[in-house]
């Protein structure tokens, strides 16, 4: 088959040698290696100031602009999601520990993404990345794959529903800072997103015998509007491309990384493994309304801002986006027009 079963039940063997497909010597070096700089850190937002009233506000809402013009990237506190924080944290934990017969019956069948599995393997040859994943699709409710959710542990199932929501919530409130820090229309904003298209994607890095010679997640750009990271636990691993360099990015208890994509800066990340320790991660993505057409908003371009990305219907921008092996920013410059 093009996948093989789990890292985490290569990582439970006594291997010193990871195999072939986990090895990337020969591959294109900036998979593995790149100038790390670990003196930079990636902008801190603090929503409660960033919604306050007053001076402070105006001076958070443009170390947002900033950040999202110089970095696509942002950890952000204060963000009042908790409620289903701790609990959905520990549900993860629980659910990537399962045993393997069950996670099997979670398995992604052909032709669809979600489930437990790989995404983005198009060939038999292609490396494949030092993690495990679980992919679902959880808003709007009636598009969710029910089987699928009928299948996970209940408590999972219930925490990962209070948690959706809360992201969505906070998606929807980052969006309309984001169109306020861009003089965008903010009904313009709402109206795309307002049954935006939510999914999560939860990982696992193992332990790896080689970390030199493997990757946990293959550099990339996400394809969505807002991605928001929640690192479970203290383990480093994500790096992002800045000026050329890979900055690392530190876990902050309880924040989140906020990927900021289709109106700012998409920027290339990827995620490195250790020899010692486990890293746990959920990402979850947001996008524009089914039906809805991608493109450059329409308030943001005229005469002396024509338009640089063309326009697509959201469902077949990303029938492209899976088709395809993942390649640093390459999808993004697939988007792009000729000029
Ligand atoms: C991670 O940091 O574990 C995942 C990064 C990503 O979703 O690209
Ligand atoms: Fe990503």
């Amino acid at each position: 088959s093009l996948i093989e079963p789990s890292v985490q039940e290569l990582a439970k063997k006594p291997i010193s040698k990871i195999p072939a497909r986990y090895a990337r010597p020969d591959q294109d070096p900036t998979i593995l290696s790149g100038d790390v700089n670990d003196k930079l850190s990636v902008p801190v937002i603090d929503l409660q100031v960033l919604l306050s009233i007053g001076h402070s506000r105006n001076h958070e809402l443009e170390k947002l602009h900033l950040a999202c013009r110089e970095w696509g990237f942002f950890q952000i506190i204060h963000h009042g999601v908790s409620a289903s924080l701790e609990e959905f944290r520990t549900e993860v934990i629980k659910f990537f520990e399962l045993p393997m017969e069950e996670k099997m019956k979670l398995w992604q069948k052909p032709d669809n993404h979600e489930g437990f599995g790989q995404l983005f393997v198009v060939s038999e040859e292609q490396k494949l990345d030092w993690s495990d994943m679980f992919y679902i699709t959880t808003l709007p409710i009636n598009i969710g794959n029910v089987e699928l959710l009928e299948k996970l542990p209940t408590k999972l199932r219930e925490t990962m529903e209070a948690y959706s929501a809360e992201m969505k919530k906070l998606a929807m409130t980052l969006l309309g800072q984001l169109a306020k820090a861009l003089n965008m229309g903010d009904d313009e904003m709402r109206e795309m997103f307002n049954d935006g298209v939510q999914s999560m994607r939860m990982n696992c890095y193992p332990p790896c015998p080689q970390p030199d010679i493997a990757i946990g997640f293959t550099p990339h750009s996400d394809a969505d509007a807002l991605t928001i990271l929640f690192q479970l636990n203290e383990t480093e691993g994500l790096q992002i491309r800045k000026d050329g360099k890979w900055v690392p990015v530190k876990p902050l208890h309880n924040a989140f990384v906020i990927v900021s994509n289709g109106v700012y800066k998409s920027i290339e990340h990827r995620a490195i493994v250790n020899s010692s320790k486990e890293r746990l991660s959920v990402a979850t993505f947001y996008s524009s309304n089914m039906g809805s057409e991608l493109g450059p908003a329409r308030s943001l371009i005229g005469p002396k801002n024509p338009p640089v990305f063309r326009r697509m219907p959201i469902d077949e921008y990303f029938k492209n986006f899976f088709a395809r092996k993942l390649n640093g920013k390459s999808y993004l410059d697939f988007m792009k027009l000729e000029v």
